[in-house]
């Protein structure tokens, strides 16, 4: 872990409520799962947020607006800097997969796509399942199609399948050995009753983000453990619900 400052190359809408912000940085490894602490004004605790892409010292976070520091980001511009923490969280173990799975809902997709970069990067073309809520919603489906084989589901069927992110599985079954999944609580624990060869990435809310203060704890079969250290991915049959 340490304490980064970024360049804004780029911050752009993509959709009503996402944004995808372009990162100059430099210094630092980092993989896909793991995540970035950004410093925003005004706001006492730092902000997590996946890393959706990395290449060539250009880092871009996909985030949705829900709140003050995700309405502050809006404002960034090219050019301003953002104070960052960097190297945190596990990341996803892609020697688990063959044949990968990436499910991804809502805001959950973003991280999925530096590991499907990753998979084929190994030779290995992943599936690729993204779930929104609606079209309106939906982003980077032309980026995961240029290199996954890309199903689509929605809850009110206006982009590809009518339904959740499971009955889309259920409905098309893709042929994969194991599965990564990054969305909404529901939806993780319902991927990991389907099936315990996955890997989850969780989201908590968070103090410090490096493990110092417990805040963001939860409970495992292997005791308590924290999102920001011990995850924020862990082994689906590991997470007590
Ligand atoms: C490891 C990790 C990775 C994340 N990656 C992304 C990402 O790639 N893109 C993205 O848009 N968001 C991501 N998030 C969530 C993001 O951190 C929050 O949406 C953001 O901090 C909200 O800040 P805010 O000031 O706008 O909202 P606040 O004003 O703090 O809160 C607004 C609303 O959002 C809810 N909320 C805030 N933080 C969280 C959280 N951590 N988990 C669940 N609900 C929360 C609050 O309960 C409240 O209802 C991630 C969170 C974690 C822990
Ligand atoms: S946020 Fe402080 S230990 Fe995880």
């Amino acid at each position: 872990m340490k304490l980064t400052t970024f360049e804004v190359i780029s911050n752009k809408k993509l959709n009503p409520t996402t944004y995808e912000i372009v990162f100059r940085t430099e210094g630092f490894l980092a993989k896909s799962g793991q995540f970035i602490d950004l410093t925003v004004r005004d706001c006492y605790l730092k902000r997590p947020f996946s890393i959706a892409d990395y290449h060539d010292g250009l880092l871009t976070v996909l985030y949705k607006t829900v709140g003050k520091g995700t309405k502050e980001m809006t404002f960034w511009t090219k050019g301003d800097k953002a104070e960052a923490l960097v190297e945190l969280g596990n990341g996803f173990d892609l020697s688990k997969a063959e044949r990968p799975l990436l499910a991804g809902g809502g805001i959950g997709c973003a991280p999925l796509y530096l590991l499907a970069k990753e998979f084929c990067a190994k030779g290995s073309k992943p599936t690729v399942l993204l779930a929104f809520r609606n079209a309106e919603e939906a982003y980077y489906i032309d980026k995961f199609s240029k290199i996954a084989d890309v199903i689509l589901s929605t809850d009110n069927g206006c982009l590809g399948y009518q339904g959740n992110a499971l009955d889309c599985l259920n409905y098309y079954k893709p042929k994969y050995d194991y599965y990564y999944a990054c969305g909404p609580l529901p939806m993780l624990k319902a991927y990991a009753a389907h099936s315990c060869h996955g890997q989850i990435s969780l989201e908590a809310r968070m103090g410090c983000g490096f493990g110092a203060c417990m805040g963001c704890s939860i409970m495992t079969t292997n005791g308590p453990k924290r999102v920001c250290k011990e995850g924020p991915v862990f082994e689906a049959g590991e997470v007590i619900f």
